[in-house]
């Protein structure tokens, strides 16, 4: 019986999700750049970022943007919403000016693949967020993004590169899941419920992750005995992130890219 028990036990720490970098920069630049913008990515490979996290909704026309929002207001200017504009309108709108930073003054939307092409250039690992802008229209969403991260990775030998996808959306996730099978996925929470080992399982998730509040040691602790990969959203502090690790959470993202900067922290394990 101990020998089943270890012979699984080995074989879920080989097949756990192995994340490349312990520290994602969140929507790129945190909040030291425009979120979810090139000019956010440039940041991050500055400040020697190995891997970033960002959010990808449809435009009207179905093609992946970056975006946080379904609707303009915070970081676009006006009022309408992103599911009822073109993307070649969209690719024209500022994303950078709400900063008031005059470096970011004419930063505009990016198209997912101009993300994709720029991280891959650079070399660095995406976690990609599926953010449907409504309930209506999630499945689309996580088929169409995943669709198009299957494209635009056609060719990719190396698996550390593959891109992970997560969503708060099982309905994006299960979408994703009949398109791109052979993508990784994981599973978002705000809190995590009591049925997640039961959700994770049926949409073939590979790791966790949740808001950094929600997450006890003995949750943790399950969650990684039960061989999933354990990451958390929005670590902005030092000590806070030690506390993470301490509770074996693999990997986190921060908006504070500034404490986890190579160049003005030497020294600390990425
Ligand atoms: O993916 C982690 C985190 O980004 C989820 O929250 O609202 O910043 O997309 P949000
Ligand atoms: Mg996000």
């Amino acid at each position: 019986m101990l020998l089943i028990y270890s012979s699984l036990k080995r074989k879920e720490s080989t097949l756990r999700y192995q994340y490349p970098s312990r520290i994602f920069a969140h929507r790129g630049g945190g909040v030291l750049a425009p979120e979810n913008t090139l000019a956010g990515m440039e940041l991050a490979y500055a400040m020697g970022f190995k891997a970033v996290e960002f959010d990808v909704m449809l435009s009207r026309d179905e093609v992946p943007v970056l975006m946080h929002d379904p609707i303009f207001g915070r970081t676009v200017a006006g009022n309408g919403q992103v599911a009822q504009t073109d993307a070649a309108q969209l690719v024209q709108m500022n994303a950078g000016m709400w900063m008031g930073k005059p470096e970011f003054e004419n930063v505009k939307v990016p198209l997912f693949s101009e993300v994709v092409e720029y991280c891959r250039n650079h070399n660095i690992f995406m976690n990609i967020e599926i953010k449907p802008s409504c309930k209506k229209v999630a499945a689309r969403t996580g088929e169409k993004i995943a669709q198009a991260t299957l494209d635009l990775f056609s060719g990719e030998t190396d698996p550390s590169k593959i891109p992970l996808l997560s969503s708060f959306s099982a309905e994006a996730l299960q979408a994703a899941q009949q398109v791109a099978p052979e993508l990784d996925r994981a599973m978002l929470y705000t809190i995590i419920p009591y049925d997640w080992r039961f959700q994770l399982q049926q949409l073939g998730c590979k790791a966790l992750h949740t808001h950094y509040k929600t997450l006890t040691p003995h949750l943790a602790s399950l969650i990684k005995t039960s061989g999933y990969g354990l990451f958390v959203y929005t670590v902005n502090d030092r000590k806070l992130a030690e506390k993470m690790f301490s509770m074996d959470v693999d990997a986190l993202c921060t908006d504070r890219l500034d404490l986890w900067a190579e160049t003005a922290t030497p020294g600390f394990v990425k």
